[in-house]
Formats: C-alpha cells, sequence, structure tokens
C-alpha cells in the first residue's frame, strides 16, 4: 500500500498534469487537461438558479492560462492570469472526465545546459586540450544534439581566441568532420566591421535579433554541423539559444498529432536568392523519411506558402503550433558564450537562435560535414 508519490501539479505550455490519488500499487496515476478544457469547465459560469452554463468556449480568451495551479484538499485550484478569477474542479469530477488519463507523452525539448557544458583543459604547449574537448564535445553532440564547451579563464599566455581558430578546425577535421565551404566562404566572421565574407547581406551579418531557424534549409543538402565561436562578446545582448527540433517534433507528435502530420507531409519552399547567389528546396519542415531525422526551418527564407483555400488555416495554426512550442523559453537552451568559448550543433536536429546586442560581439562560424548517424 503506498499513497500518492507526486502531489504536485505540473505546468506546460497549453496543459497541466494533475497527480490522481493514489489507492494501491506504486505506478503513477495522473491525468492530463488543457488549459482551454479546464477554464471551459469553470463552475462559476453556471447560472445560479439553473445550474446551465452561461459562457460559451468562443467567449475565453485564446491565450488562457493560470499563473497557478495546486492540490487543496481533494481539489484542483486554479487562479487565472489576467482574470480576477479562482476556479476549483474537485478531483472525483477530474477523473470522471480524465481525457489524457496516463500518457505516456514524449517530454518537451530539454533546457538544462549544464547537461551539454564541457569545461576545456588548460593547454600546456600543444592543442591537446582542444583536441580532448573536440573529441568530447562530439560525444555530447551525439546524445544532445549540441555541446558547448568553454575555455578557462584568462591565463597568462592564452592566445587570443581568434588565434585557435585554426587548431579548432584541426581538430574537428581530424575526427573525420569536412570543412564546408558555403557562398559566404570558410570562415564565417559574423561581426559588424565584416571585411572577410562574401555574399553578407543577410541577418547573421548584422546586430539584428534572429530568432530559431535552421541554417541552410534551401540547399539540397544543408551543412550537418555549424561550429560557432565567439572571439569578442557583445557588451549587451548577443545571447545563443537552442531548442532540440527532434524533441520538440517528437512532443508536437504526442500532443497535437494533426499538426505533426501536417509538419511531416506538407512541403514548404525555401528560398534564398541575394545578390550574388539563388537557391531553392522544396520539401517538408520535419522530415523522418530519411535514415535520420532532418529539420528545416527559416522564417526568412521561405516562400508564400501554397495550400489549398480549404487547408490554409489549417496549415496556419499547425505551423503555429510548432512555432509556439519552440519559442516557450522553457523548452531553450540558452548560451552566453565568453570570448574562447565555442558550441557546436547538428544543423539537421537543433534549431538556433541569438538575440540582438551592441557592442564588438565577433563569432565566427564554420560548417562541417558528418556522414555518420546521429540519430
Ligand atoms: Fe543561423
Amino acid at each position: 500500500m503506498s499513497t500518492s508519490t507526486n502531489t504536485t501539479v505540473e505546468i506546460f505550455d497549453r496543459w497541466l498534469r494533475v497527480p490522481f490519488r493514489q489507492t494501491s500499487g506504486d505506478h503513477e496515476d495522473h491525468g492530463d487537461f488543457h488549459f482551454r478544457w479546464l477554464r471551459h469547465q469553470c463552475d462559476q459560469d453556471r447560472h445560479p438558479q439553473t445550474g446551465e452554463r452561461v459562457v460559451d468556449s468562443p467567449d475565453i480568451p485564446a491565450d488562457v492560462r493560470p499563473v497557478e495551479a495546486c492540490l487543496e484538499g481533494d481539489a484542483l485550484v486554479i487562479r487565472w492570469a489576467r482574470e480576477e478569477r479562482t476556479s476549483r474542479f474537485p478531483l472525483p469530477f477530474l477523473q470522471a472526465h480524465a481525457y489524457g488519463r496516463n500518457r505516456a507523452g514524449a517530454p518537451p525539448p530539454p533546457s538544462e545546459v549544464s547537461a551539454v557544458t564541457l569545461q576545456r583543459g588548460t593547454e600546456e604547449g600543444g592543442d591537446g586540450a582542444i583536441e580532448q574537448a573536440v573529441q568530447d564535445a562530439l560525444t555530447t553532440l551525439d546524445r544532445h544534439g549540441v555541446a558547448v564547451v568553454r575555455r578557462p579563464r584568462a591565463g597568462s599566455g592564452q592566445r587570443p581566441p581568434e588565434e585557435e581558430t585554426d587548431a579548432i578546425i584541426a581538430a574537428f577535421s581530424a575526427r573525420g568532420l569536412r570543412v564546408i565551404p558555403t557562398h559566404f566562404g570558410v570562415i564565417e566572421d559574423l561581426r559588424l566591421d565584416n571585411t572577410t565574407n562574401a555574399n553578407t547581406d543577410q541577418l547573421g551579418y548584422t546586430n539584428a535579433a534572429i530568432d530559431l531557424h535552421t541554417d541552410q534549409p534551401f540547399l539540397p543538402e544543408p551543412p550537418r554541423l555549424q561550429l560557432l565561436q565567439n572571439i569578442r562578446s557583445a557588451t549587451y545582448g548577443g545571447e545563443n539559444y537552442l531548442v532540440d527540433g527532434l524533441a520538440a517534433a517528437r512532443h508536437l507528435q504526442s500532443v497535437d498529432r494533426r499538426a505533426f502530420e501536417l509538419l511531416t507531409s506538407v512541403p514548404v519552399r525555401f528560398h534564398r536568392r541575394q545578390k550574388a547567389f539563388e537557391s531553392l528546396v522544396v520539401a517538408p519542415i520535419l522530415d523522418f523519411s530519411g535514415a535520420t531525422f532532418r529539420i528545416r526551418s527559416s522564417y526568412f527564407t521561405m516562400d508564400p506558402y501554397d495550400r489549398p483555400f480549404d487547408e490554409m488555416e489549417d496549415w496556419y495554426r499547425a505551423y503555429d503550433r510548432f512555432a509556439e512550442l519552440v519559442r516557450h523559453r522553457g523548452h531553450q537552451l540558452r548560451v552566453t558564450l565568453e570570448p574562447g568559448d565555442f558550441l557546436v550543433y547538428d544543423n539537421h536536429r537543433m534549431l538556433h537562435a541569438r538575440t540582438g546586442f551592441r557592442g564588438p560581439r565577433w563569432v565566427r562560424g564554420i560548417y562541417f560535414d558528418r556522414e555518420e548517424s546521429v540519430k
């Protein structure tokens, strides 16, 4: 005989999980309920004499959400955002209508940066610490889709970060990765006063915020890995953030199957046209059809949608649902790189972004190809 193992109500982006009291066994017993469903069932929206519902679903705000939800006695109590309203839901009522009881859904994308962060050793002549860090980073990347490598903080005899770039590239090459030159060049110097790259008429070379995307989805084979090495930090902003697109896709599948089906089947046109470069690829955003998963996502290189009139709203709903999921801060890995730090991510799995910035921020970007599966 055991009592409930979890009495905490877990709040997710559009729904919450209510633990039900256990009477026997040690298995979890819980119900998942959408915020909207709960708000629609609020017992305060009943006529005091007849008990009939006096509010219909369209009267409820589209973005309804709780600021607080907890168990009090035998009831779930929710305090709603932007409303002077607290709702009570007796657990027997929720158990009787538990449309998502003991779901085994995929978890949302992880946000714990420490799980993907490595500390590089100190160089004692040669580049042994860089080589070891790159080897460890690739192991972490295989598992999580990204690795962040921190350089030891300033010490005597430490080279300027820009003098380590070649050694880092050599260490990746020694692990079987091939540097991919792009239409920008081999090493991208992402800084405002760029003089070293071609085709710099794109957002990466400005100080603008760039929201979540994958790189070069308009190529038939987008580069597999990107290394981002911090050379100089911004004085304000310039934070990097990433989202595990594979975890987001699996999570979407478990919370919104229709949206998942559309995003894995509807082809989208990714089109880049610059002064001296043009490329077009037509492909779904989430692609499970190959040997490994691949995500393509780029709001700034996507052509107008082309869906039948009676399906366009359905498509927008699916697309926006996924965007909302990855934009949720609790689903993001947020990283501020210091000079000499680098991160490397799988561009077929991860979305990446940066906040806008001021100051001399200088980040170097290098693409690599990789043959083996990291599924
Ligand atoms: Fe990018």
